[in-house]
Parts: structure tokens; C-alpha cells; sequence
């Protein structure tokens, strides 16, 4: 299969913000440990900070699934909420803390309602369950 992992603002910190809350493993870390577990697919990755950026991405993905770390864009973006409506690729948002235990407007994602279905508080491991999701 192949995947594209979207991450967007602020990811392109982890590892180095808030590492309580996200770990100590930069996103390059992550991005490796995933392509590890997945060898026998192929994995893209993308990050941006921008949110038409992450649009453009997810309009123009060739994969079979995007597994979608929006980081605080899930919040508030409809732009990146109609992109997902957009194609016909099946998305999964993920997150690597407890969105529903933390701040309270971390529970509320403007995008779940398109997506194929949420992952979060597994941290890296939130990614690898979402992708692993289509391969049962
Ligand atoms: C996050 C959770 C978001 O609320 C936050 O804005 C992020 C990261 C997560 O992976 O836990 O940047 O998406």
C-alpha cells in the first residue's frame, strides 16, 4: 500500500516543544521509526506549516490512505476539512496526545465529521495504528 503522512503546523517541532506532551523524538525520528514498521509499503511524508499547503497536499495525494496530523488546524480549518471532502482517498485524522484530555478546545476537530475515523494519545504509535487500520 501506500501511505502519505501529512503533519502540519507546529509538528515540524517535535522533539523539541513541549516534550511532556509530544516526546523527545524529532518528526525526522518518527517519520524513520515509521518507515521501518512499514518497509514492506511505501510511506510518503509531508509537513507543512502553511494551511493551503497541507490543502494543496491532500488535493494532489497519490496514495491508497493519508493518515492527517493537522496538529492545531484540526481545530478550526474548514479549508482543510473541505479538502478531505474533496478526493475520494480515504483520510485518517490522528494525534499524538489525549486531545480529549487536555484543553477543551483540542477536543473539538473540524474535520473528524469527513474523515475515515480518529486516532490519538498513542503518540508516534497514533500514526502507525491509523495506517495499520487498512491493512486488517
Ligand atoms: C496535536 C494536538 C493539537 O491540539 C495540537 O495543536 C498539535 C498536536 C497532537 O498531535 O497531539 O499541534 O495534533
Amino acid at each position: 500500500m501506500k501511505f502519505l503522512f501529512i503533519n502540519g503546523v507546529n509538528l515540524n517541532l517535535t522533539g523539541k516543544r513541549e516534550k511532556s506532551v509530544y516526546g523527545t523524538q524529532t518528526l525526522e525520528e518518527i517519520n524513520a521509526d515509521i518507515a521501518e514498521h512499514f518497509k514492506g509499503d511505501e510511506c510518503e511524508f509531508y509537513q507543512s506549516n502553511c494551511e493551503g499547503e497541507i490543502c494543496t497536499a491532500i488535493q494532489q495525494a497519490k496514495a491508497d490512505a493519508i493518515i492527517l496530523n493537522a496538529g492545531a488546524y484540526t481545530h478550526y480549518s474548514l479549508a482543510i476539512r473541505d479538502a478531505i471532502a474533496s478526493i475520494q482517498i480515504p483520510v485518517v485524522e490522528v494525534h499524538m496526545s489525549n486531545v480529549h484530555a487536555r484543553e477543551e478546545f483540542r477536543s473539538k476537530s473540524v474535520i473528524s465529521e469527513v474523515c475515515k475515523g480518529v486516532i490519538c494519545g498513542f503518540g508516534k504509535n497514533s500514526y502507525i495504528l491509523a495506517a495499520e487500520s487498512f491493512k486488517l
